[in-house]
């Protein structure tokens, strides 16, 4: 017999637990790499206009789908249409791609946790270790276990309510500690207001069509949205609340903590390499903060507690990712929680030793001209959410129609953004999508 689909307790229940799995390393690790690899300004202003118009109709789209069906992607998408549930399968496929390389990103957190506990944070503000120990034989290997480990039992032991309270005190925190290292490093050292105005101002001459796509890939990633997982979210919504409101709290937390993460680590980088330093690609966090944590009075300790708060966020949204995919494989292969678990962690640590080998052991093999690690980032967030978003804009715009959802968006109260919502979603998305694709296959030059 299957069970009674539960419902989050009421509206605050839903939007912690949306931001729980959209707060991460998107968040902390990923949007300040790519705001400083882009421009700065200018990325920061096309993120901020592609939330409040792509995010906002792609997520209110997802949720509606999710509980009107009340049921999960593929099968919501069934449910809509047989000839749909393609768009179900790639939007489940996404989760089971990301999850890999989410934790290996999760083991380099806990490395530099536990080396800030046993006192190698001075070791690790040096401008070599990073690249060090990624390209190392075995540690980012069993750090990466380690990790994915933790969160596989998580999902058995189905203690993630436990994870969640503790994340609930931990993000607060977070956040404080952020913006405290932000002032100090602002205040403290020379240049950083130089790197100030290059994250803030936008220069309009360094805007290529890449800005845009980099800012989508990773809306989609920090939102987790194109990829299903806002269905099942939208399930467990009860009518009674309204969508619009929480996909603005949701989108405000999220976009809150990338912003000031950006805050944190671009004009640190600016003070300590210059305008050569943002180009560091995915390692930029992971150079720059012990470097910060060095000058500072306590720095080891502060570095000890921020490590263990990003651990946590990170947790939380690897919890989100394997429950997703274990869900899938329950559903689809009938398997009991803790085999389709298991089966799961064995898939994912196969898939993420190519990313971790990808630095080291395998270092000469790229995928168009792209380190595994990036192959996989780039596979699942320039291709495959782009095409589950234009999946779905297309079902929503011309098949079930726009009206079909805007009448469960307005159950839970008024929905103000109806117009750029049904705009969105029938033009803007699939035309700006597919040009997106377009120019990733190398068909056009934009
Ligand atoms: N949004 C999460 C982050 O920013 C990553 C994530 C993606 C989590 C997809 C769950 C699902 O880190």
């Amino acid at each position: 017999m299957s069970e009674k689909r539960s419902s989050f307790t009421g509206k605050v229940g839903f939007v912690l637990a949306a931001a729980g799995s959209a707060v991460g390393l998107g968040n902390i690790w990923r949007f300040p790499y790519l705001a400083a690899q882009y421009g700065g300004g200018i990325f920061l202003l096309v993120y901020l206009i592609l939330t409040l118009t792509f995010g906002f109709s792609l997520m209110a789209a997802e949720i509606a789908i999710g509980r009107k069906t009340g049921q999960s992607p593929i099968g919501a998408f069934t449910t809509l249409g047989k000839k749909y549930s393609v768009v179900g399968y790639i939007g489940a496929l996404i989760p089971a791609l990301i999850l890999p390389y989410y934790s290996v990103i999760g083991g380099w957190v806990l490395k530099y946790m536990v080396g800030f506990v046993t006192g190698e944070g001075a070791a690790m503000a040096s401008d070599t270790f990073f690249g060090g120990y990624i390209s190392s034989r075995s540690e980012p290997v069993a750090w990466f276990v380690v990790f994915i480990t933790i969160t596989a039992f998580i999902v058995i032991l189905g203690v993630d309510k436990g994870i969640e309270k503790v994340s609930k005190v931990m993000m607060p925190l977070l956040i404080a500690l952020i913006i405290f290292i932000a002032v100090y490093t602002i205040c403290t050292m020379d240049g950083a207001v130089e790197g100030v105005k290059y994250y803030l101002l936008p220069d309009f001459s360094k805007f290529s069509f890449k800005t845009v796509v980099a800012a989508m890939g990773q809306l989609f990633y920090s939102l987790s949205i194109a990829m299903g997982i806002m269905i099942t979210f939208g399930s467990y919504m009860k009518k009674d609340i309204s969508i619009e409101k929480s996909i603005h709290q949701i989108e405000i937390f999220d976009t809150g903590v990338a912003f000031l993460a950006g805050l944190m680590i671009i004009p640190a980088v600016y003070a300590f390499s210059g305008i050569e330093g943002m180009n560091s690609g995915p390692g930029l966090m992971f150079i720059t903060l012990p470097k910060i944590f060095e000058t500072m009075p306590g720095g080891g300790v502060i570095g000890v507690v921020f490590f263990i708060m990003v651990f946590f966020a990170a947790l939380t949204s690897s919890i989100s990712l394997m429950e997703t995919v274990v869900s899938v494989f329950q559903d689809r292969f009938k398997m009991d929680r803790i085999k389709a678990t298991l089966t799961v962690l064995v898939v994912s640590v196969v898939l993420g030793l190519i990313s971790v080998f990808g630095y080291s052991i395998w270092s000469d093999f790229t995928l168009f001209k792209m380190q595994m690690l990036d192959f996989f980032d780039f596979l699942t967030n320039s291709l495959m959410m782009p095409i589950c978003a234009l999946g779905t804009s297309l079902i929503v715009g011309y098949f079930i129609k726009p009206k079909t959802l805007i009448e469960e968006l307005e159950i839970g109260g008024k929905f103000k953004s109806k117009h750029l919502f049904t705009v969105m979603i029938k033009f803007i998305v699939p035309i700006c999508i597919v040009l997106i694709l377009l120019s990733s296959f190398g068909v056009i030059k934009i």
